[in-house]
This record gives C-alpha cells, structure tokens and sequence, in this order.
C-alpha cells in the first residue's frame, strides 16, 4: 500500500475500524504527492475533540482498585493512541520530500499505534467503558500543528511524548499490578517494549537530520516548541535502562536526568519510593501533562 493512501486512510475516514485496519502488504512510497496540512483528523461522531476542559482527566491510581477508573485511564490512553497515529499519518502527509526510508519507518511505528490503541479500547470496554462514551481531548493533537518539519516532528512526538511514556508505561504497569490486575499491566509492559524501538526510531533520525555542528541535544532543543520542554519528556520513574536500549547515549540521559532533578523529587533510575507524591503527579499528569486542559 502506498504511504499517502494509508496516512489519508487513518486522518481522512470517520470510520475508527478503518482507521485501525490493519495493512497486510508492504508499504511502497513510489508517489508522495504534494504537501498536504491537515488541521483536523477526521473522527466518528462519538471521538470528536471535546471542548476545552471537557475531557475526565486521568484517574488517581489510589483509585485503581475500581474498575471502573482503570477502563478510564485505558480510554484516556487509547485516545493518546489514536493521535500518536494520526500525528504520525498527519506528517506523511506535510512532508512528502521527507527521506523515504524515514517515511517509511514512521508507517511501520504506525501499525503499532494501531494496534496500541485497539489494546487499550478492547481493555476499557472489558472493563465496562467502550470507547468514545466519555470525552476525549486533541492535547497530542494540537502540539503537531505547530511541526514546522521533521526535526521539529522528531523532538516533539518520539524524544519527548514517547520518551516520557517509556516511565508511563512501567509506572502504569505498577499501579494496574498493585490492584492485581495482570491483564492491564501486561497491555503497558507489552507497549512499553513497542516504545523502546519508537524512541530509537525517533533519536535516530533525529541524529541523521541534524546539522553537522549541532550536538544531538543542542538539536532536541533547538526544535522543541512551547509549550514543550525536556522536563516533559520525562515521567516519575526515570527509566534509564529502557532509554539505554533504546540507543540514546549516556550524553543524552544525562542531560534529561539532570532535567528530572530539575523537575521533581523522583529519583534517576528507581522505583515505587515517594509512591504517593509520584502517584499523585503520574495522576495529573501522565502521558498528557494537559489532559483536561485542552
Ligand atoms: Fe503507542
Ligand atoms: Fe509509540
């Protein structure tokens, strides 16, 4: 399947099993076509964009014990899911003159995408919540609007908000286990994997696209735009190791613990300690620092 039919596909059909279909052929690139700048993904009735300040935020995993508030958080995430993929669809479509090896991996990330929001939707609706009965906001969404080309794409999307998710999903993973339900936590252990090779995807390019001079931070800052910052790329329990097998350089981390110092009391590398002030900040503030807020 060509890349513009598939990105044109999951922003463009109001359909979200369209949109989660799944493509069993390779992808070929062979015609780009010309820019296009989407201003908003096209949805079903029940997953517009809520109004501002609309949208439940993330439930406090205090909580979790009540299934209820985790088929929640599993709506919130899926719905984080589903604009991670029309972000992704949305840059084929605005940068056709993109390298096509780029392009083409952006379209293998999205299969996962895929497959990370039908997770999280199947998991809320076993949990008693189909999704799209509640609110959901566009936070993930606007942020792309602002992605003037690909570096900017590459500091906002995989170095910072799946960055951050590489703590997200193991802090998730905790809370879901600390009520005793395994099957949650398996969904954030097996997206936390995915993540690994989505940020390794991300500093990669990012480490290709650079300017000569620049360093590979100098660059992630350079092309962050407000409101996003280093700290928000970083969630309660820095995950070093996962950043680590993820390919960024010591260098790197360094410069992101020393943000997450900046940033709070969690410390670089551990788990579980200062639980409730790391709960209470993961519940505000999860994958979406601005989750009702948009
Ligand atoms: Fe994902
Ligand atoms: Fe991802």
């Amino acid at each position: 399947m060509e890349l513009r039919e598939f990105a044109e596909r999951v922003l463009l059909s109001p359909s979200l099993e369209a949109k989660l279909e799944r493509v069993g052929t390779a992808f070929t690139d062979e015609q780009p076509g010309e820019a296009v700048r989407v201003s908003e993904p096209v949805r079903p009735d029940n997953l517009q964009f809520a109004p501002r300040r609309t949208a439940p935020g993330m439930p406090h995993p205090d909580t979790f014990a009540d299934p209820a508030r985790r088929a929640l958080a599993h709506h919130i995430m899926a719905n984080h899911e589903l604009q991670a993929l029309e972000v992704m669809a949305w840059v084929l479509l605005a940068f056709p003159e993109a390298p096509t090896e780029f392009r083409l991996g952006v379209a293998e990330v999205m299969r996962d995408e895929q497959r990370h929001t039908k997770m999280h939707a199947e998991r809320a609706a076993s949990l008693g919540l189909a999704f799209g009965e509640r609110p959901v906001n566009c936070y993930i969404w606007k942020k792309a609007l602002e992605f003037a080309n690909v570096l900017d794409y590459l500091a906002g999307l995989p170095l910072t908000f799946e960055g951050r998710n590489l703590d997200h999903t193991l802090e998730f993973e905790r809370y879901f286990l600390a009520v005793g339900d395994a099957k949650s936590a398996a969904i954030m252990r097996h997206i936390h994997r995915d993540e690994i090779e989505h940020v390794r995807f991300g500093y990669e390019w990012l480490r290709r696209l650079k300017p000569a001079e620049a360093s590979e931070w100098e660059t992630y800052l350079a092309h962050l735009k407000w409101p996003l910052r280093p700290d928000k790329g970083i969630g309660d329990d820095f995950q070093v190791e996962s950043r680590r097998q993820a390919g960024l350089p010591d260098e790197f981390i360094g410069h992101l613990c020393r943000t997450a110092k900046a940033y709070g009391p969690a410390e670089s590398g551990k788990s579980g300690e200062n639980s409730l002030t790391s709960s209470e900040r993961a519940g505000e503030s999860m994958v979406d620092p601005a989750d009702n807020s948009n």
